[in-house]
C-alpha cells in the first residue's frame, strides 16, 4: 500500500483575484468540476490495477481543515490523518513531518507527496508511472517524476538523467536535480535535451527520506520531530505543536534535499502534466476559441485573441473589446487586468495591496 501525502498549505498568490489567502487556489474549481484538491485526491485514491493507494494525509493551514475534510467527503474519499502546520514552513518542514507522521503507524510507509494544485488528466497513466517507481523505492532511492520540457520555464526544477529515456517507463537514475534556474541555464537545459521537468511529486519509503533529511538537512530534524512528537489531535485533526515548528528552517524539498541526494531516481512521465501557477498556466490548460481566448462565466470576447476572460460572478458581465494576450479575471469584489506577459508578477498586485492594509 502507497500512503498519498497531499500538499495542501500554498496560498497561489499568483492565481489572484481568485485564490486568496482565505480560500485559495487548490480548493476552487480553477478547471473543470471539482476542485484541484479533489482531483488530486481522486487520483490516488483505492485500489487499482497498477497500485493500492491508502487514506490519503493532508498538510494544510488551520483556517481550511474542514475543507479539507468536507471536500474529501463530497468525492467520496476517506479522509487519513490531516496535519495541521501553525504556520507555512515551506514543503521541507511538511514532508518530513509527514513521513514522521506515517512511520508512528507503520515503520515501513511508503509515501507518495503531491502537491495539490496539478493538472494530470490521464490518472491511468499516472498511477502506471507510480508503479514504475515502486522497484526503485524498495531499493532505498528517492523517486521523483520527471516531464518533457517545452519551454525554458524558470519556475520548475530540472533533472539531469543519467541516460536518456527508451520509452518503457522504467526509472532512470538522476545525474543532478537543479531547482529553478535562471533563464539562461532554463535555455541551455532546454537545448540539451538530457533534462527534464521536476514534477514536484515524490515517491519514497518514510525511512529513507527521513534518512535523507538526517544527512543533507540535519537542522530540521530536532524541531520537527518535536512538533510531532507534542502535537495534539483536536476534533480529530493532528494539531503539530507551534514552538518546535517555528524553528524549523523555511525552505522547500528541492532546496532542502533533492539537490544534494545522491540515491534519485526519475520516472519519465510522458502524458500531460500542469501546475496550474499561473494565470497564464490556467489560459494554457482551458478550452478556448478559434482565436485563442478562454472564457469563463458571463463574458463577451468582441476581436479579442489570446485572451483570458473570466467573470466569477453570475451577474457580472464581462466585456472584452480588441485585446490581445490579455487576462481579466472579475471577481465581486475585486477585478485584474494585466497582459499575459506578467502573469508571474501577479504575486507584487497581492503584496501592494497588503502594504495598503
Ligand atoms: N502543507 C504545505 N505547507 N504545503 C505547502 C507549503 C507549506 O508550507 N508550501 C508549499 N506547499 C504546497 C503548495 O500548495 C504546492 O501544492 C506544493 O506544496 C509545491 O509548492 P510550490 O510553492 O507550488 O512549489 P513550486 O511550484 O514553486 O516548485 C515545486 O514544484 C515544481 C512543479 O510544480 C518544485 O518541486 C519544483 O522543482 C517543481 O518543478
Ligand atoms: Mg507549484
Amino acid at each position: 500500500t502507497i500512503q498519498p501525502v497531499i500538499l495542501s498549505g500554498g496560498s497561489g498568490t499568483r492565481l489572484w483575484p481568485l485564490s486568496r489567502k482565505s480560500y485559495p487556489k487548490q480548493f476552487t474549481k480553477l478547471v473543470g468540476e471539482e476542485s484541484l484538491f479533489q482531483a488530486s485526491a481522486r487520483r490516488v485514491s483505492g485500489a487499482t490495477p497498477d497500485v493500492t493507494f491508502g487514506r490519503p494525509m493532508v498538510l494544510t493551514h488551520s483556517d481550511f481543515r474542514f475543507v479539507v475534510t468536507e471536500q474529501l467527503i463530497e468525492v467520496g474519499i476517506d479522509p487519513g490523518p490531516v496535519l495541521i502546520e501553525p504556520e507555512g514552513r515551506n514543503t521541507a518542514p511538511a514532508i518530513l513531518a509527514a513521513a514522521l507522521r506515517a512511520q508512528q503507524d507503520d515503520p515501513d510507509a511508503v509515501l507518495l507527496v503531491l502537491p495539490s494544485d496539478h493538472v494530470i488528466p490521464d490518472a491511468h497513466a499516472f498511477r502506471e508511472a507510480v508503479a514504475h517507481g515502486v522497484p526503485a523505492v524498495k531499493a532505498g532511492n528517492l523517486v521523483t517524476f520527471g516531464i518533457t520540457p517545452d519551454r525554458p520555464e524558470t519556475g520548475y526544477g530540472y533533472l539531469e538523467l543519467a541516460s536518456k529515456p527508451d520509452g518503457s517507463g522504467a526509472v532512470i537514475p538522476l545525474e543532478r536535480f537543479v531547482e529553478k534556474p535562471d533563464s539562461g541555464d532554463a535555455k541551455k537545459m532546454l537545448a540539451d535535451g538530457s533534462y527534464l521537468w521536476n514534477a514536484g511529486i515524490f515517491l519514497f519509503a518514510a525511512r529513507d527520506i527521513i534518512a535523507a533529511f538526517e544527512t543533507h538537512a540535519p537542522g530540521l530534524l530536532a524541531p520537527v520531530r518535536a512538533a510531532v512528537d507534542q502535537s495534539h489531535t483536536d476534533l480529530g485533526f493532528c494539531r503539530l505543536a507551534p514552538e518546535p515548528w517555528a524553528g524549523a528552517e523555511d525552505i522547500s524539498i528541492d532546496y532542502a534535499v533533492m539537490e544534494r541526494a545522491d540515491n534519485l531516481s526519475v520516472v519519465p512521465y510522458a502524458s500531460e502534466w500542469s501546475d496550474l501557477g499561473s494565470w497564464e498556466a490556467v489560459h494554457r490548460e482551458s478550452e478556448t476559441d478559434e482565436n485563442d481566448n478562454a472564457a469563463f462565466g458571463p463574458v463577451t470576447a468582441i476581436d479579442c485573441k489570446g485572451s483570458l476572460l473570466r467573470s466569477e460572478d453570475e451577474g457580472l458581465e464581462l466585456v472584452g473589446m480588441g485585446l490581445k494576450d490579455m487576462i481579466a479575471v472579475a471577481m465581486p469584489d475585486a477585478v485584474l487586468v494585466a497582459h499575459k506577459s506578467r502573469a508571474q508578477d501577479v504575486k507584487k498586485a497581492v503584496d501592494a495591496l497588503k502594504a495598503k492594509e
